[in-house]
């Protein structure tokens, strides 16, 4: 053991110059750290494309608003010293070079659309810190090994569109799904300018990448209350969606008496009460959600004829997916039953659940304290492209605190602070894969 080690050891990894003087040369560099004012202007910024009234942004993925603030995000890459090109999955990817050429390449991203109504800060902060390590790096003219590619995946809110596209997750079923901002699949991907036939060519197999690293908002509210800087992902649960569509008849309702209406309005409601019950009947972190419905003809003198909800569950376990959703489609029967109505599910897209890399983890784990930052291990309830990309690469995330736990509202906030923290996190983390992959 060297004396430095000896000392990094006795001292749990904290080196004090007063205790230990060692020689300037000895000391341990300090770690690189990216513009906060910068990075923080840029996220203000990227904050008026879909500004809403609320404080917050509505940014449908492949709305003119999304692909506005493509457009800024690419000359943000320019400047980085990023290479930004659109692939056929609608992917904005800005590159630059490794210094050995048979190295695959470190990606580094996330999302800069938005929930209807949602806030400024879920994507865009993953988004905007990887385009300013960059430039870090460029500034401070620190080459990697690895080329590393920033990337924007396209409609991650509407199901992870770009990104399951390059895991080979994307079906050609689903490009014909209308999604928020009124557009099939298809033909929002070549608003974005890509090519929804080319598909296949943008698909990449395990191996194709060294690793995945995407800093994200926790978006809920365990790092502020236990006031820990960062979150190292575990893992992120799977995600499934299905359009329930209840079938029953329409009829004037004035003169249906009661016990003869078949009305899919009652049925979903007794649909979205059975699914809550379910969903909590077993111990365990999995929830189950109906957050759209629509009623046709949806007027107050007409017994619904047919009812359109959205049906969707999350767990880090599959297999508890899977069963809850069999025991949902039972009791949707006998619902239907009672009520003269038929209960249609249309499955929409499957997450599959993601455990993140120990090597990741590592990474992660080692730049924070490097930093003199708090960090915790923790799972992720809320879907990301990371879940996409843990198909073709090892995976790490990185949270930071959303203040009270808010997200995919107005009010979501992350402070300032911990996102230049989160920033400098994702630089160690580069770095160290960099070094390690
Ligand atoms: C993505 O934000 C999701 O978890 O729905
Ligand atoms: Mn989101
Ligand atoms: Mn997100």
């Amino acid at each position: 053991m060297t004396r430095r080690e000896f000392n990094v050891a006795l001292l749990g990894g904290a080196v004090s110059a007063s205790v230990f003087p060692l020689g300037a040369a000895r000391r341990p560099k300090p770690p690189l750290r990216v513009n906060g004012d910068r990075l923080n202007a840029q996220l203000a910024s990227i904050g008026r494309f879909g500004a809403n009234p609320q404080g917050g942004v509505t940014r449908l993925g492949y709305s003119d608003e999304d692909r506005q603030a493509r457009l800024a995000v690419a000359a943000w890459m320019r400047e980085a010293g990023l290479e930004p090109a659109t692939d056929f999955a609608g992917n904005l990817i800005g590159r630059r070079p490794g210094s050995d050429p048979a190295l695959k390449p470190l990606v580094v991203g996330s999302h800069v659309d938005s929930v209807p109504e949602g806030g400024n800060f879920d994507g865009n902060v993953g988004v905007l810190a990887a385009i300013e390590l960059v430039r870090t790096l460029g500034e401070h003219g620190v080459a990697l090994r690895h080329p590393i590619e920033v990337a924007v995946w396209a409609n991650e809110e509407g199901g992870l569109h770009g990104s399951r596209a390059v895991s080979g997750q994307l079906e050609a079923p689903e490009l014909a799904h209308v999604v928020a901002a009124g557009k099939t699949v298809a033909e929002g991907i070549a608003f974005l300018g890509g090519d929804p036939d080319r598909l296949h060519e943008v698909r990449r197999s395990p191996g194709d990448i060294a690793g995945y690293l995407e800093l994200h908002i926790e978006q809920g509210g365990v790092l502020e209350a236990e006031g820990t800087t960062i979150g190292i992902v575990e893992g992120i649960v799977g995600i499934r969606w299905w359009d329930v569509t209840v079938t029953g008849f329409a009829n004037h309702a004035g003169t249906t008496p009661m016990d003869r209406r078949q009305d899919a309005l009652l049925a979903a409601a007794r649909f979205i009460d059975m699914v809550h019950r379910v969903v909590t009947s077993t111990p365990g972190r999995q929830v189950g959600t109906v957050g759209r419905l629509e009623a046709v003809p949806g007027a107050p003198n007409v017994v619904a004829g047919s009812v359109v909800c959205s049906l969707e569950l999350r767990d880090l376990d599959e297999a508890t997916i899977v069963r809850l959703f069999g025991r949902i489609a039972d009791e949707a029967r006998r619902i239907g039953e009672a009520t003269g109505t038929r209960f249609a599910f249309e499955p929409l897209h499957v997450n599959v659940p993601a455990p993140s890399d120990p090597r990741m983890r590592a990474v992660i784990g080692e730049a924070a304290t490097a930093l003199g930052l708090t960090s915790r291990p923790m799972p992720s309830g809320a879907g990301h492209d990371a879940q996409a990309l843990a198909q073709v690469g090892p995976m790490g995330m990185i949270f930071i605190p959303s203040i009270g736990g808010i997200s995919h509202s107005p009010r979501e906030y992350s402070r300032p602070d911990d996102i230049v923290h989160g920033a400098n996190v994702l630089l160690g983390a580069v770095l160290a894969a960099d070094a390690a992959l």
